[in-house]
């Protein structure tokens, strides 16, 4: 596979220095894009997309939520569809979990890494998991003890990193200490939620050697970017350039969230990995195999999916008369 973009000439400015030679590409389509999706995808069309991803090279994959069916109907089939897939052995699949009740069911349905999840802000917490900030740090405790003595791995989210839905602004002091309180819990990476899609470069800057000089490491940290005022790629652009390797994103630009209303697509999978491609940053990700599993789930959802490089693939595939 030919991971290399023809234009990713190397520039002569260290403006590019820290970006990383290889990123790890998270995909989270199958569970943070099809949260929120109005049309619910049946369990055989989930496991296709799941399987389809993987096959064009992704290695880390969120595949289900085990959270309560009555807040995110549409992965009410999380065990079926953890059941169901059909797994490889150099790939991680994981599942997001609120509680302990979560964690027994991604067990059971033998996920082997499982994400717990929580807001920088107060309100959101209440408002998406139902706890104060304390009260989810000290759920998490109890379930991240668990699954580590059950011989999982565990990641972390933060989210509304650069702002939340319910009280705008959210100080690097909050960040900082939701970020620190789920590290010490023992996940092994936090990802960083621009879950209303706010962030601009310099704030992305701030946050991230906010959190670096606060002593947390470069590999401990993820980028998770939402496009909805188009500033992702200009975020994740100044991530790298800080040193971060993992970036999270959903195949077609899946998703929001259900709890942070205004909240548009994740950043699309296939725009990261066309814009890494360009820069010379291997991915491991076939873009044709990509693109093609997008081209077919948005004609599942029958909808136009917010992917810019899917809609100038299909726009080139019509005008030269080529299949997708
Ligand atoms: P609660 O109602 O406060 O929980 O919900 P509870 O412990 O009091 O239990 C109440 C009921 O829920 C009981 O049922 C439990 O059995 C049931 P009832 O007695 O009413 O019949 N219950 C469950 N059912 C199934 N699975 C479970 C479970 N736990 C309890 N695991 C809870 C608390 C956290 C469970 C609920 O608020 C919840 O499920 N919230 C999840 C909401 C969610 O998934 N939001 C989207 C997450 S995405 C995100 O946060 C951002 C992120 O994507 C990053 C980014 O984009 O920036 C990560
Ligand atoms: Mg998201």
């Amino acid at each position: 596979m030919n991971d290399q973009h023809p234009s990713s000439a190397r520039a002569t400015t260290d403006l590019f220095e820290a970006v990383p030679a290889e990123v790890s590409i998270y995909e989270v389509g199958p569970r943070d894009g099809l949260q929120n999706e109005k049309a619910i995808l049946p369990t055989d069309r989930k496991l296709e997309l799941i399987e389809g991803v993987v096959d064009a090279g992704v290695r880390r994959i969120e595949i289900t939520s085990f959270v309560d069916p009555k807040w995110i109907p549409a992965l009410a089939d999380h065990t079926e569809v953890a059941r169901g897939v059909h797994r490889k052995a150099d790939v991680a699949y994981s599942a997001l979990v609120p509680n302990m009740r979560g964690l027994d069911g991604a067990s059971r349905a033998g996920m082997q890494e499982v994400a717990v999840f929580m807001a920088a802000s107060e309100t959101h917490n209440r408002k998406n998991i139902n706890r104060s900030t304390e009260e989810a740090l000290s759920t998490y405790r109890v379930v991240v003890d668990e699954a580590l003595a059950r011989g999982m791995r565990v990641r972390g989210y933060v989210s509304c990193v650069y702002g939340c839905p319910y009280e705008g602004t959210v100080a690097l002091d909050a960040v900082l200490r939701v970020a620190h309180g789920l590290l010490e819990l023992g996940i092994y990476e936090l990802s960083l939620g621009d879950t209303i899609g706010v962030g601009t470069p310099r704030q992305i800057e701030y946050v991230l050697r906010g959190l670096l000089r606060s002593g947390i490491a470069l590999d401990r940290l993820a980028v998770h970017f939402h496009d909805t005022r188009g500033t992702a790629l200009a975020n994740i652009t100044v991530a790298l350039q800080l040193g971060i390797r993992t970036v999270d994103s959903a195949i077609g630009g899946l998703g929001g969230c259900p709890y942070a209303p205004g909240a548009s697509g994740n950043v699309a999978t296939e725009d990261v990995v066309y814009m890494l491609q360009g820069m010379g940053v291997r991915t491991g990700v076939d873009l044709d195999r990509l693109v093609a599993v997008s081209a077919k789930l948005s004609g599942y959802l029958g909808r136009e999916l917010p992917s810019k490089y899917l809609k100038a693939h299909l726009g080139h595939c019509a005008r030269i008369g080529r299949p997708v």
